[in-house]
């Protein structure tokens, strides 16, 4: 029996300990999660501070960074949960979407550590691994929902009908509102990471810039944030121009709730439609705090129950690619050794 047919035979466990390795990016994280719901550890090893440098993430610098952090990252997230390796009931990597090389070193690490374990492999989309971070933040959750989805590179609102099967309701046309919140930090000279800089300066402003809300009452579920960041540029360059003072904490608190309210509101709309009671949420962007207290505001008024993932679970972690790979497992899409990286996949691509 080859590899693939010696993991397939295996017995499923309900309680199966998944290891999950994250590498898409600027974060090398390792994770364990048992039964696709208990975090038992959640090590991030960023390359941030040094990216900060160079006002984003360079990818040859994170690939590097990778090399060096995955051993330490998967070791610690062992440890930590109090288990050995033998405890393993499968390994789940990002294969995509990201940075090629980046994600090359963390499926080459799950590839290797699998076989030696003789464990199944599981091969998890990024995408899939934000919107399962929900699951680790409510036990009781489950589909169907609404997911609002907000990252670095993704903006839709998905209907949630199965634990495996989803239905992408509206997206961005153009950038992503993360994108966005990374390009307006850069016109306010704000560091990298740009959104959580925008947020800190907005919290000092007050919203009274007039800025365009895209696709307010048209275009169903669909976004557009390009026309925003190219409205804050005009205003602070005609600002510049005319020789006149602007607040840049107006601005980002203007920018802020343009942003942020079309997503919630797009997201209530989407439950109102389907007949839902339950929004979930995931991506970067969700660690916003102005957006959690509205979006909580919204729902509570609607009584909609609203599932939010704590902070640390909305950004780049393993312990979501963990809960997304205990969702493959059941599923038995498990992976062979001839998985590959891929810079991007579709949206709610599955296991490959
Ligand atoms: N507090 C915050 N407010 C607004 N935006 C934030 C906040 N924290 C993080 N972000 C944004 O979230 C994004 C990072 O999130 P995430 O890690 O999910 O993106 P990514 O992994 O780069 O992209 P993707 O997941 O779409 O492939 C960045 O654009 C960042 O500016
Ligand atoms: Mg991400």
């Amino acid at each position: 029996m080859n590899y693939f047919e010696r993991v397939s035979a295996l017995k499923k466990d309900e309680n199966a300990v998944i290891l999950g390795i994250e590498s898409s990016c600027d974060e090398t994280a390792a994770s364990v999660v048992v039964g696709g719901r208990k975090v038992l550890s959640n090590v991030i090893i960023s390359s941030a501070t040094e990216q900060a440098k160079y006002g984003g993430v360079v990818p040859e610098i994170a690939s590097r960074a990778h090399t060096d952090a995955v051993s330490e990252a998967v070791r610690r997230a062992v440890s930590d949960a109090g288990l050995t390796f033998k405890d393993v009931t499968a390994v789940a990597v990002t294969y995509g979407a990201g940075l090629l090389g980046a994600l090359l070193v963390g499926v080459s690490y799950a590839k290797a550590l699998a076989f030696s374990l003789n464990v199944p492999l599981l091969g998890v989309s990024h995408i899939r691994g934000h919107m399962a971070a929900a699951y680790l933040a409510d036990e009781t959750l489950k589909p169907p929902f609404i997911m609002l989805l907000a990252s670095g590179g993704h903006t839709a609102v998905i209907r949630v009908d199965t634990y495996t099967k989803t239905c992408v309701l509206g997206g961005t046309i153009d950038d992503a509102v993360g994108e966005a919140f990374d390009k307006v930090a850069r016109v306010l000279s704000l560091p990298y990471p740009g959104g959580p800089n925008v947020e800190r300066l907005a919290r000092e402003g007050k919203n009274v810039v007039p800025l365009p809300k895209m696709l307010k009452n048209q275009g169903g579920y669909n976004f557009s944030y390009s026309g925003l960041k190219t409205a804050v540029i005009n205003y602070t360059h005609t600002c510049e121009q005319k020789g006149e003072n602007y607040s840049r904490e107006d601005v980002a608190c203007s920018f802020q709730h343009s942003a942020v309210d079309i997503l919630c509101d797009k997201a209530i709309e989407a439950c109102k439609e389907y007949s839902l009671n339950t929004i979930a949420a995931g991506g970067g962007v969700i660690a916003n705090g102005y957006l959690r207290e509205y979006l909580a505001e919204k729902c509570r008024n609607k009584s909609i129950k609203l599932v939010l993932p704590p902070k640390i679970m909305c950004t780049d972690n393993a312990a979501m690619i963990a809960a997304e790979g205990y969702i493959r497992y059941m599923n038995g899409d498990f992976s062979d050794m001839t998985l590959n990286a891929k810079a991007s996949i579709p949206l709610t691509a599955d296991a490959e």
